[in-house]
């Protein structure tokens, strides 16, 4: 099989970055690509609190960042039902 068809996935750590999976690209801005990318898996900081942007560092435990609850429910995407 083919890895380069997996889906990407991305996962919200609890209070800490989104994991993002698959085959993609991180453009950090138009244009230009961030050097970090030929990895599959990379930590993408969203307490906004890193030294390394866009990843993460770690950071998010020393500033104590508590993410948003996720919803209750999830409910489905408009026209998916
Ligand atoms: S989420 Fe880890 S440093 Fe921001």
């Amino acid at each position: 099989m083919d890895s380069s068809s997996d889906p990407v996935t991305i996962t919200p750590c609890p209070d800490g970055p989104l994991l993002v999976r698959g085959d993609f690209t991180v453009l950090t801005a138009p244009g230009r690509e961030e050097t970090a990318t030929d990895r599959r898996v990379v930590a993408l900081c969203r307490c906004g609190k890193t030294g390394i942007p866009p990843l993460c560092d770690g950071s998010h435990r020393a500033v104590g960042f508590r993410a948003p609850a996720p919803p209750a429910t999830a409910e489905p995407p408009p026209g998916d039902g």
